[in-house]
């Protein structure tokens, strides 16, 4: 079987079909990307693993209490590491909760409820419980192992085999925590448990609940590049480009450590075009920076349409061996915000037409995988959006990636203003992680704070761009101000670029009044729209698709663009939002329960909105007509027709008859009112007198089948790989019927499906399961491929009345991602006490006192005592609460190995002997019923032999 690599996936994309009514165009070979989630991965050599951590999750959902502390014993062991209690303790019976894989979002599978917070979308959030269980071989011991989180809402709490390893906040931000020192490895286990409190909120907008992102072992040596620790941002001065190269090494050894950094400029096709070589002595367990500059002649530019990506390949080299490697991505581009003509990209003017997003989507809620991220981006592109603000947190790292390779300029934006130690940590975290990235051009260090006309706003922002300074000073910092503007002591004096949310008013007086200061708006319009609908009905919460209606502090599309297109000291717009979000139904409360701001839907399909930016933004000929032509029932009565379009002059036509030539105005875009009769409406576009575009919309006949369309027509078998299908209705004659609101069952060979949606705000059905009804003619299936899975992957839509569609698309063997081993359930014992020597033989029976701290020991099975310099009998012994399985049926205890003779008593009964010295297993029926079990070992232990456990001890039914 032959396994696809990304170039097979290029080669065969196609481009299936024009953009029609709100149906995506499947992607462009061009933009197909098969894009690796993984963080920093390395390509050569190098002897790091990138492991994935998604598979093997055991989850809860609800909060497990902790039980009540009692007892000095208790009280005194609570404060130790590895002691955890409760669903955090290292062994807790999770064998009954819920297998899952990561990404997840645990309130994407809640149904809307009116009692949960409309912010949220109404979807209940609350607490949940994970836990894992990781194996790490003999070969690991002596690696540098690092756990890595990219994302979890939103209050989290982990430990690592009973010891606390990590709290956090931040709802948006990486965990990464060096693991090493907490491991076991062979046959023991360890557990990893992570509680998660998406009660608590970090924003007025869907957030979603749980591990939503990718999890990461990454193995490396004890001396490395530190993650996130290369910055190669290349930068022009003169007419020289260089890349200052900064490499942050970690050398966990016990000896001080010299090594090479070699880091090389690797072009598109492979080829090396620049190298830097660094030395670096780092003490041990101490980090250190390496920092160098490397200079690169005419190299090819990156730029929003052609953006040409480099790599750098960075080694770590100690004595001719490469320790280490990274590669982060690397795009020449010059950038400046000019305070009277707004941005430059590469010396030349860019007027920034962004849009500000949230992460979630349909069906998935906040886990979006890669695939559909792209999806994502692509609709973006299409619209002719050259630019992103990650309002008001940062994204997924894969979508930084992707706006390098797709040609996007990115606002990147800090969640919590806040200058504290920890906030100040995500902060830097956030730069650290970002600032490589070609697409990154602003750092916003945050969105409408009521500080920010104050002087403690002020004396906070301060602090915040100097952390910024202090990791990258090749972009400017600013902040989205929606007041406090003109107060003596404000925000705009401390950033390097002011962003304005909704300021239209004071453009003018602002700049008039800071000449010197750049500025841009960071958000505007807020405007309102459901997709297909056309008739504003405010009891049904359905708001017409004219671009009539938008929040008291915003405007329409038109208004809003034309306000910034025509001042040239405006850099841009970042419309709210590219596409509508789960939660902030604004104007609405229940049931709607997303948001109408989008330009297009929660599913990405087109609004008016969207042709309306597009024909602003592009400079192509572009002409479309809203609404559609159904309106059986309506003839005679006037519709409302709107041509979106960039042309001089547009014609209108119904049924082969003028309605009129108006001159085009690009900012308002042209009305007729129309008499309502079946047929063809078309709309003809000129330039310079000249017929460049045509546009036409028919009345269709009944619907009476089903059509699915792919985003890509192939997949990769890696069980990563996801894409949304569209599903629409058409008439006898192929046409899209805009107004069928069909229910549509969906199967699925060959695949999962992970999500629905609709686009319609108004919807409270669920977004999982099979079954979702068309809203105004579309609807969107999400699948996920499975792992190993090659073949066709056949996808079946049914409706009641219609024919149904069948689409069957490629799915191609592919490398499966490396995963870190992981293990089913199992109790394995924690906690053993050894009884202090005794006179005579040791009673089985015998436990430590509960104010007893200090002649019983503390140890973990799995390593052998030293050799004792007399004969002697030992007693270790555990308590042990058996599992559910265990305690409903019996099951078995198991030494997996013990070295020397011993004994195992359970409840002080002998259960089973071992006479050989040797290393060997010794198990025994383990009884059922509830409650807690006293076991122990008496060890014969000969004088100059070590004996004891060389394993676990595990109870399993
Ligand atoms: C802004 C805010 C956004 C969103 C928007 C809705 O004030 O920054 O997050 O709430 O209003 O109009």
């Amino acid at each position: 079987m032959r396994v696809l690599d990304r170039r097979d996936l290029l080669k065969s994309v196609s481009l299936l079909g024009a953009v029609s009514y709100g149906v995506p165009a499947s992607a462009k070979a061009t933009d197909r990307a098969a894009p690796s989630p993984a963080p920093e991965a390395a390509s050569g050599p190098s002897p790091r693993e990138v492991l994935s951590l998604n598979k093997g999750w055991r989850f809860f959902e609800g909060d497990i209490p902790f039980p009540k502390i009692l007892g000095h014993g208790w009280s005194y062991a609570n404060a130790k590491a590895g002691s955890a209690w409760g669903a955090a303790a290292a062994a807790y019976d999770d064998t009954e909760w819920t297998n899952v894989t990561l990404p997840h979002d645990f309130a994407s599978f809640q149904v809307p409820d009116e009692r949960e917070n409309l912010a949220q979308g109404y979807r209940k959030r609350g607490i949940g419980w994970y836990r894992n269980l990781l194996k790490f071989e003999e070969s690991d011991r002596g690696k540098h192992i690092e756990l890595q989180l990219d994302g979890i809402s939103t209050h989290a709490t982990l430990w690592l085999n009973g010891t606390l390893i990590n709290r956090n906040w931040s709802g948006y931000n990486s965990i990464y925590v060096d693991i090493t020192p907490y491991l076991s490895y062979g046959a023991a286990l360890n557990s990893l448990v992570v509680r998660v409190d998406a009660d608590a909120m970090q924003g007025w907008w869907y957030e979603g609940a749980g591990i939503y992102r990718n999890t990461w072992i990454v193995k490396r040596h004890p001396l490395h590049i530190e993650t996130d620790g290369v910055f190669a941002h290349p930068v022009k001065t003169g007419d020289q480009w260089q890349i200052p190269v900064e490499v942050t090494l970690n050398n966990t050894t016990d000896r001080p450590q010299s090594a090479e950094i070699v880091s090389s400029l690797v072009d598109a096709a492979g080829r090396v075009v620049g190298t830097c070589r660094l030395t670096a002595q780092i003490p041990a367990m101490q980090t250190g920076v390496a920092t160098g500059r490397m200079n690169v002649q005419n190299p090819t530019l990156w730029d929003i349409d052609s953006p040409y990506l480099y790599q750098v390949r960075t080694q770590l080299i100690q004595q001719g061996r490469i320790l280490d490697e990274v590669v982060t991505p690397a795009g020449f581009r010059t950038q400046s915000f000019d305070p009277d003509k707004g941005f430059f990209l590469n010396d030349r003017p860019v007027k920034l037409k962004g849009v500000c997003i949230h992460q979630d989507h349909a069906g998935v809620g906040v886990a979006v995988p890669v695939g559909l991220l792209e999806y994502r981006l692509h609709r973006l592109k299409e619209l002719g959006c050259n630019a992103i603000r990650c309002s008001h947190n940062a994204q997924d790292k894969a979508f930084y990636a992707l706006c390098d390779r797709m040609g996007f300029l990115v606002m990147d934006e800090n969640r919590v203003f806040n200058p504290s130690p920890i906030h100040m940590a995500e902060l830097e975290w956030l730069v650290r992680r970002d600032r490589n990235h070609p697409s990154v051009i602003l750092w916003s260090v945050f969105n409408e704070e009521p500080m920010q006309g104050t002087e403690q706003g002020y004396q906070m922002v301060r602090r915040m761009v100097a952390k910024v300074k202090s990791l990258d000073t090749t972009r400017p910092v600013t902040a989205a101000m929606n007041d406090g503007l003109f107060t003596p002591v404000n925000v705009s004096q401390a950033v390097d670029v002011v962003g304005f949310n909704y300021q239209y008013q004071n453009y003018d007086a602002f700049h008039k009044a800071h000449p010197t200061l750049p500025l841009t708006s960071s958000e505007d319009c807020s405007a309102f729209m459901t997709r297909g609908e056309y008739k504003t009905i405010k009891d049904k919460h359905i708001i017409a698709s004219y671009d009539d209606d938008a929040a008291d502090w915003g405007t329409t599309q038109r208004v809003g663009w034309k306000a910034i297109a025509e001042r040239p000291f405006v850099a841009g717009t970042f419309v709210w939002t590219g596409f509508d979000y789960h939660g902030e139904p604004t104007p609405h409360q229940w049931p709607s329960n997303s948001s109408f701001f989008g330009i297009m839907d929660l599913c990405g399909f087109a609004k008016t909105a969207f042709w309306m930016r597009r024909a602003m933004w592009r400079s192509e000929p572009v002409l479309h007509l809203a609404p559609h032509w159904n309106w059986a029932g309506q003839e005679g009565q006037d519709i409302l027709v709107m041509a979106l379009h960039n042309m001089d002059e547009v014609e209108l036509f119904l049924n082969g008859r003028s309605l009129g030539r108006q001159t085009g105005d690009r900012y308002e875009m042209n009305r007729w009112s129309v008499a309502y009769a079946p047929g063809k409406l078309s709309a003809v576009g000129y330039r310079g007198g000249k017929v460049v575009k045509r546009f036409e919309v028919e009345t269709t006949g009944a619907p009476v089948q089903l059509k699915l369309t792919p985003f890509r027509p192939l997949m990769k078998g890696d069980g990563i790989d996801a894409q949304p299908f569209t599903v629409e209705a058409l008439d006898a004659k192929g046409r899209h019927m805009p107004t069928a609101q069909h229910s549509v069952r969906f199967t699925v060979e060959g695949g999962d499906i992970i999500g629905l949606g609709n686009g319609n705000p108004n919807d409270i059905s669920r977004e999982k399961g099979d079954t979702r009804a068309l809203f105004n003619g579309l609807a969107q299936v999400i699948v996920q491929t499975r792992e190993g899975q090659s073949g066709p992957l056949v996808l079946k839509a049914m409706a009641e009345g219609l024919k149904p569609a069948t689409l069957s698309i490629d799915v191609q063997a592919a490398q499966p991602w490396p995963y870190q081993a992981v293990s089913e359930s199992v109790q394995i014992t924690e906690n053993w006490r050894r009884a202090p020597e005794q006179a005579g033989p040791p009673d089985p029976h015998l436990r430590p006192k509960d104010n007893d701290m200090n002649s019983w020991g503390w140890f973990r099975a799995g390593v052998p005592f030293p050799a004792p310099d007399r004969d002697m009998e030992v007693l270790c012994a555990v308590e042990v609460e058996p599992y559910a399985r265990v305690r409903k049926s019996g099951g078995v205890i198991e030494c997996l190995g013990l070295l020397g003779p011993a004994t195992l008593y359970i409840d002080g009964q002998k259960v089973a002997e071992k006479t050989s010295d040797d290393s060997a297993p010794l198990s025994a029926p383990f009884p059922r019923g509830a409650g807690k079990h006293w076991v122990s070992l008496i060890f014969r232990a000969r004088r100059g032999q070590p004996f004891g456990f060389t394993d676990v001890v595990r109870v399993r039914a």
